[in-house]
C-alpha cells in the first residue's frame, strides 16, 4: 500500500515535536541545526557522537532519547559523509534511509533538518529526498489480517502520521516535489499490480485496474477477447487460449500534448498474469513469482496515471497484452503454427516463450493505429537477461542510437539502470523457422538478443524502438535504500525521465 504518511514541508524554525533527524558529515561535522539542538541539550549530542566514536561517515547515527532541554522525544543525528557532493541519487537514497528509522513510536510528527555543513540543499535536492523517502514508505500488507493469531497478541502497529521537512525554502521544496507526488503514485500502482497474487488479478482484473485511470483524465479502451481474434492478433490467443480466462488488450492514451502536439510516444507491456509455461510447463521451484509476469503492463499501467496526475505535457500510448500462460486441453502445443496480426508466422516452439508472442502483436497494434515517434515495450522477458546483467542492470535493446543513450542517461539520472546489449543479422538468423516465417526461441546461447531479435520482427521499417528486458529489476531486485517491496515499480521513473527530458512540449 502507498504510504499513509503526509509529508510537508516548513521552515527551519516551525513549531516541532515527536522525533527530530539533524545531519553530520565527515569528520563528524555538525549542520547548523545539529549545533542548535547540541546547545539546547548542553553538549549532549556532541557527548554522544563522542562516546561512540561517530564520524558522520554514510549511514552511521547517534540516537538520543528523552533529551532534556528540547521538545523532542528522540534526536537522530544522521551521518552522511560528503553530503556536499550529493548526486540526485545520493539524496533519494538519504530520504530512504532516514524514512526507515521513522516508526512513528516516538509520536505522530518526524521532523527533518535537511541541511549540509556547507550551506542549504538545493529545493530540487530536498523533492529528491522526500521522493526517496515517500518510495521507502510503501508496503504490501493487504493480505495480513488483524485476526491472524500473531497479530492479535501484539499491541497495535504504530505508524508515522507526519513527515515534516524542514529546510531553507518550503515553498520553493513544495513546488519541486509537486511532480513528484504523481511519479510517488505511479511507481506505487506499478508496485501494488506486481504484488498482487495471480489468483486476484487476471487478465480481466487487471484490466479492470487499468481502466481506473479514466478518473485520472486517461481514455481507457478494453479490447475483449473477440475483437482481439477480429484483428488477427493469433500470437498473443495463442498464449492465453489454454486458461480458463480470456485474454485483453488494453489501450490507454493521455493527450497531455493536445492536437499540436504530434504522433505519439508509444510504451508497450508484457502483461503475463502468470507464466506457468504452459505445455512446456516450468519447474515447480520458485514458479510462484511468475505471478509478476505483468511487470511490464504494470509499469506502463503506472506511468500513464503519473503522466495524467501530473499533467505532462506529452502525447502518450500504453498499449499492454494481457493474458494467463497456463497448459489445459485448449493450449497451444509446441509445434504448432499461428499467425500475427501483421501476418506474420510464427512456429511455437517452446510455449514459455510466450512474451514475445505477446508483445509481437502488441507491437504491431501499437505501430498501426498510432505511428508513434518512438516505441518503448518493457518485459519480464528472459531469465537469460539475469545471467547477463544480474539484477543491477535491465537490458536495453534498440535500433536506435539516440533512443537507447536518452534511456541510458535517464536510467543514470533515476538509479533505474539500463545496459545496452546488441542486435544484428548473425543474431536475427537465430529464429528463422523451417516451417513459418519465425520461430518463437533462438536456441540455448544469447537468449535475451534472440528475444529481442524476435520483437524486431514486428517493428517497422523506420520506428525508433527500444526493449527494455525487466526480468531481473522488476521483482524480487533485493532490497535498496528506497525499495523494500518484491515488486520494484521498475520503469515507471525511468520512463517518466526520459519523458520529461525528450519528449514534452515546454
Ligand atoms: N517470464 C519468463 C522470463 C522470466 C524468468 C522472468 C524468470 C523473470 C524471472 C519468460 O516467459 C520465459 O519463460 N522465458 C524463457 C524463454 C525460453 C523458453 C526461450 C526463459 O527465460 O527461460
Ligand atoms: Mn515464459
Ligand atoms: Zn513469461
Amino acid at each position: 500500500m502507498t504510504d499513509q504518511t503526509t509529508l510537508s514541508f516548513a521552515s527551519k524554525n516551525a513549531a516541532a515535536d515527536g522525533v527530530a533527524v539533524v545531519f553530520a558529515e565527515e569528520g563528524g561535522k555538525l549542520t547548523p541545526s545539529a549545533q542548535d539542538l547540541d546547545k539546547k541539550t548542553k553538549g549532549l549530542l556532541s557527548k554522544a557522537a563522542q562516546i561512540t566514536q561517530f564520524k558522520g561517515k554514510k549511514g552511521s547515527k547517534v540516537d538520543l532519547l528523552a533529551p532534556q532541554g528540547v521538545k523532542f522525544a528522540r534526536v537522530i543525528l544522521m551521518g552522511t559523509g560528503k553530503a556536499s557532493a550529493f548526486t540526485q541519487d545520493d539524496w533519494r537514497n538519504l530520504g530512504g534511509t532516514v524514512r526507515a528509522l521513522l516508526t512513528g513510536t516516538e509520536g505522530a510528527n518526524a521532523n527533518v533538518y535537511l541541511e549540509t555543513v556547507k550551506g542549504d540543499p538545493k529545493p530540487a535536492d530536498v523533492a529528491s529526498f522526500a521522493l526517496g523517502a515517500k518510495l521507502r514508505g510503501y508496503s504490501f500488507k493487504k493480505y495480513k489480517t488483524e485476526t491472524g493469531k500473531k497479530a492479535a497478541k501484539k499491541p497495535a502497529e504504530k505508524t508515522l502520521k507526519k513527515l515534516i521537512v524542514h529546510c531553507a525554502d518550503p515553498r520553493a521544496a513544495g513546488q519541486a516535489f509537486g511532480p513528484n507526488r504523481a511519479i510517488v503514485d505511479g511507481v506505487n500502482l506499478a508496485r501494488d499490480l506486481v504484488n498482487e497474487p495471480a489468483n486476484v488479478l487476471g487478465p480481466a482484473e487487471f484490466a479492470q485496474r487499468a481502466k481506473a485511470l479514466t478518473k485520472a483524465g486517461v481514455q481507457v479502451e478494453v479490447l475483449s477477447e473477440a475483437a482481439l481474434k477480429k484483428k488477427g492478433m493469433g500470437a498473443l490467443l495463442a498464449v492465453g487460449q489454454g486458461s480458463a480466462r480470456p485474454s485483453h488488450v488494453v489501450v490507454m492514451q493521455w493527450k497531455g500534448a493536445g492536437p499540436r502536439g504530434g504522433a505519439p510516444i508509444a510504451i508497450v507491456g508484457k502483461g503475463v498474469t502468470f507464466d506457468t509455461g504452459g505445455i512446456s510447463l516450468k519447474p515447480a521451484g520458485g514458479m510462484e513469482d511468475m505471478k509478476g509476469d505483468m511487470a511490464g503492463a504494470a509499469c506502463v499501467v503506472g506511468l500513464m496515471q503519473a503522466l495524467a496526475e501530473r499533467k505532462a505535457k506529452v502525447n502518450a500510448v500504453g498499449v499492454i497484452g494481457v493474458t494467463e500462460n497456463m497448459p489445459g486441453g485448449n493450449a497451444t502445443r509446441p509445434g504448432d503454427v499461428v499467425k500475427a496480426m501483421s501476418g506474420r508466422t510464427i512456429e511455437v516452439l517452446n510455449t514459455d516463450a510466450e512474451g514475445r508472442m505477446v508483445l509481437a502483436d502488441c507491437l504491431w497494434y501499437a505501430q498501426d493505429r498510432f505511428k508513434p515517434k518512438a516505441v518503448i515495450n518493457l518485459a519480464t522477458l528472459t531469465g537469460a537477461v539475469m545471467v547477463a546483467l544480474g539484477k543491477e542492470h535491465a537490458g536495453l535493446f534498440s535500433n536506435n542510437d539516440q533512443l537507447s543513450e536518452r534511456l541510458t542517461a535517464a536510467g543514470k539520472e533515476t538509479g533505474e539502470k539500463l545496459w545496452r546489449l546488441p542486435l544484428g543479422p548473425k543474431y536475427d538468423k537465430l529464429v528463422d523457422s523451417k516451417v513459418a516465417d519465425i520461430k518463437n526461441t533462438g536456441g540455448r546461447w544469447g537468449g535475451s538478443i534472440s528475444a529481442a531479435q524476435f520483437l524486431q520482427r514486428f517493428i517497422k521499417e523506420g520506428t525508433p524502438w527500444a526493449h527494455l528486458d525487466i526480468a531481473g529489476t522488476a521483482m524480487a531486485a533485493g532490497d535498496t535504500e528506497i525499495n523494500r517491496s518484491w515488486g520494484s515499480g521498475f520503469g515507471v521513473r525511468l520512463l517518466d525521465q526520459l519523458i520529461k527530458d525528450h519528449y514534452e512540449r515546454r
